[in-house]
């Protein structure tokens, strides 16, 4: 911890009750930073701080950052840019950094926006009301050094009443050759399943009915914990996981990202199929097509391991959705390298994937390779995967048309007051009228059977099975 005076010294209490003015949290990157924000923006209002309604009249202003490729990482310096010329003329702004970029720069953003007050990386998210004490006894403070991440005290401020996430596993211990997230997110650290049941117990009194546990690779959860079972196989892997925390009354629907498939095994596939409440919706990113190039990106598993466990979900659960990532021109990507992957994405028929294009990271192996591909090839290879992509994910849709499908409501529907939305168990969201023809009224939290009418790329829209006659 480097907690050196700050030229501005603000006098304030850090007493709960105090009005401590309002807020501004903008989140970029990935669910596990959308988690930590949740969580931070609950420490703020356990601290009296209040939501600002817009960015430029809060009094803090935090920005939750992402590093994964360099576009992510731009981005946020050009929001401080925008907020320290605002603190010139507003000392009293308290300017914060979290997140990834926090944790990749540390002390240089200090340098490079000494406006700063304070730089924390993700491992600190619950510690926000202590480092904004030091802040507020006039230090500017850069909290980044690795830590056991501490239980959460306070009340996470969610964005849904209906969905929650729950972090089951911190951090990843692989050592993908382009990826900055080890570097940054640190080693893994799962949290108990006690706690994480505690917290999902509390969920469902509170009126969560969706559950998405969350991990980096949440397949590789409880290799830190103890445990072996009298067969001689390890106590607390995912699975265990999952049977554990299933039976929570309340909760109606459980989903879990991201999965490696390294550590996607038969039995959890097997538990899945087995579980009511897991939704049929599965993340697991491939990176790419070749085998040779998934060895160089050190992905730790062959195509056809990866062709297997699909194989494997689709025999057990046919309606599965299956979503994905992928990485193109990565260093020495051969044309017919990058062929493979087009292929695969063909072959497997993705409901969704997630594209990029390779981005050199800081502290990454591969970024210092010299068979770095042009940034015209780049261009052109994700132009033609998103084609592909696309029409694979419409063609994928198409299964939808006329059946009946389960759908958890989540809300009204922000652009048509009249309708509801929620989401199928495979995670495709969808919208229909929200009273049905016998005159029952839906409401969020509510089950509802869709008949789906009509198909988009992104949403489905449908009628109540009441609307027909049953
Ligand atoms: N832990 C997950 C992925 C987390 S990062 C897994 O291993 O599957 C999210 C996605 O960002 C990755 O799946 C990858 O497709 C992409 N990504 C990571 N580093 C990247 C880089 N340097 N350039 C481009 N995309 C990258
Ligand atoms: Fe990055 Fe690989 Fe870890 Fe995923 S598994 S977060 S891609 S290092
Ligand atoms: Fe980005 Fe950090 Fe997530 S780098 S993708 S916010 S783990």
């Amino acid at each position: 911890m480097i907690a050196t005076p700050s030229k501005q010294i603000h006098q304030q209490s850090s007493q709960k009750t105090l009005k401590k003015g309002s807020y501004w949290i903008t989140t970029f990157g990935c669910q596990m930073n959308k988690a930590d924000s949740e969580r931070m923006a609950g420490i703020l209002e356990g601290m009296g701080y209040k939501q600002a309604e817009k960015e430029l009249q809060a009094d803090l202003v935090l920005y939750n950052t992402c590093t994964i490729r360099d576009n992510a990482e731009q981005k946020v310096y050009s929001y401080l840019g925008r907020q320290a010329q605002r603190k010139k003329e507003r000392p009293d702004l308290k300017l914060i950094v979290a997140g990834c970029v926090a944790q990749q720069e540390g002390e240089s953003l200090l340098r490079r926006v000494p406006e700063l007050d304070l730089v924390m990386g993700p491992q600190h998210a619950n510690r926000l009301e202590i480092l904004l004490n030091k802040v507020d006894n006039g230090h500017q403070v850069v909290a980044t050094e690795e830590i056991n991440i501490i239980e959460d005290l306070t009340t996470a401020r969610r964005d849904s009443k209906i969905c929650a996430w729950v972090n089951v596993i911190y951090g990843c211990n692989e050592r993908c050759t382009y990826c900055v997230v080890p570097s940054v997110r640190g080693q893994e650290q799962s949290r108990t399943p006690e706690a994480i049941k505690k917290e999902i117990n509390y969920l469902a009194t509170c009126g969560f009915k969706e559950i998405t546990l969350l991990g980096q690779n949440i397949d590789a959860y409880g290799r830190d914990l103890p445990g072996i079972t009298k067969e001689g196989r390890r106590e607390n892997t995912f699975t265990d996981l999952l049977k554990y925390v299933h039976d929570v009354d309340g909760v109606e629907r459980i989903r879990f990202a991201t999965s490696h498939p390294r550590y996607f095994t038969n039995r959890l596939i097997e538990t899945c199929a087995e579980l009511p409440k897991l939704c049929e919706h599965f993340h697991i990113p491939f990176q790419s097509g070749s085998n040779q190039i998934l060895k160089a990106m050190a992905r730790g598993y062959t195509i056809e391991k990866y062709k297997k466990i699909i194989d494997y979900i689709r025999k057990l659960m046919p309606q599965a959705s299956i979503t994905a990532d992928v990485i193109v021109a990565f260093p020495g990507e051969t044309e017919s390298q990058f062929r493979e992957t087009l292929s695969i994405i063909k072959e497997i028929g993705f409901d969704q994937v997630n594209t990029a294009a390779y981005s050199p990271r800081p502290n990454t192996p591969a970024a210092n390779w010299p068979n770095q591909i042009k940034e015209s090839i780049k261009v052109e290879r994700l132009r033609e995967l998103n084609l592909l992509v696309e029409r694979i994910a419409k063609d994928r849709n198409g299964r939808y048309q006329g059946k009946i499908e389960e759908i958890l409501v989540e809300d009204i529907n922000p652009k048509n007051n009249s309708q509801l939305m929620g989401r199928t168990r495979t995670n495709r969201l969808t919208f229909f009228p929200k009273e049905g023809k016998n005159g029952l009224g839906y409401k969020p939290g509510d089950l509802v059977s869709v008949k789906i009418e009509n198909i988009r790329s992104f949403s489905l829209t449908g009628k109540p099975l009441d609307e027909f006659d049953r």
